[in-house]
């Protein structure tokens, strides 16, 4: 049985990537729930030295629980596809550079894939919460889809642009936020995180 999360407390954010950030503050809004910024802190950000998503959403989670003394949320999620074996994956955000530059990463996936004809790709998402005490509750979910290339689409963020969810006809970068929240690998673990931890809601 997982921890309950208390809904009289705020939750602090531990992710300092604004396309996060909105996401995450529209998927927790029915729950009114009282959110503060690891920004607004003035926390740092983690070393994300874990090599899968779930490890490095526990690594911010628990940095940003244990700096504020408060029940922290962190986002650890990328970019994968079936050509690279994965990648970017772990790497999504470093592959756009120091500038987080993603038309720059985007074309970097599409320059290594080429004209591979694995056209897969899908989005990962680990979600954890960590208490103060060191606890922490994770949830993993994916979004399976298949690369389009010219990217496509100016919602969104990151490599929304050139990634169609299986069963759209739309990039998730033409999609209105409601419609990607319907179907993404941020929303999916959400309601895992929902499910588990807020079952009363
Ligand atoms: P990290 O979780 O902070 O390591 O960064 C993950 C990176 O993956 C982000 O900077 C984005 O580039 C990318 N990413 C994660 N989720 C999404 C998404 O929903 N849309 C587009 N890009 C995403």
């Amino acid at each position: 049985m997982a921890r309950l999360l208390a809904q009289d407390a705020p939750l602090v954010l531990a992710s300092h990537n604004p396309g996060k950030l909105t996401e995450i503050a529209d998927l927790l809004r029915p729950y009114r729930l009282e959110v503060i910024s690891a920004a607004h802190l003035g926390l740092p950000e983690p070393e994300e030295t874990a090599d899968d998503f779930v490890g490095n959403a526990q690594i911010k989670a628990l940095a940003a629980a244990r700096g504020s003394g408060r029940v922290a949320l962190a986002d650890d999620s990328g970019f994968c596809t079936a050509a690279l074996d994965g990648a970017p994956g772990v790497f999504s955000a470093r592959w756009a550079g120091p500038t987080k530059d993603f038309a720059l990463a985007m074309a970097e996936v599409a320059r290594r894939i080429g004209d591979h004809p694995d056209r897969r790709a899908w989005f990962a998402c680990a979600l954890s919460l960590a208490w103060p005490d060191g606890h922490t509750e994770s949830f993993f979910a994916r979004a399976e889809g298949q690369l389009c290339w010219p990217p496509r689409g100016a919602h969104g963020f990151g490599y929304d642009p050139m990634f169609v969810p299986l069963g759209a006809t739309l990039s998730y970068g033409e999609m209105p936020s409601a419609e990607k929240h319907a179907v993404s690998h941020r929303a999916r673990a959400f309601a895992q995180l929902i499910a588990a931890c807020l079952p009363s809601i």
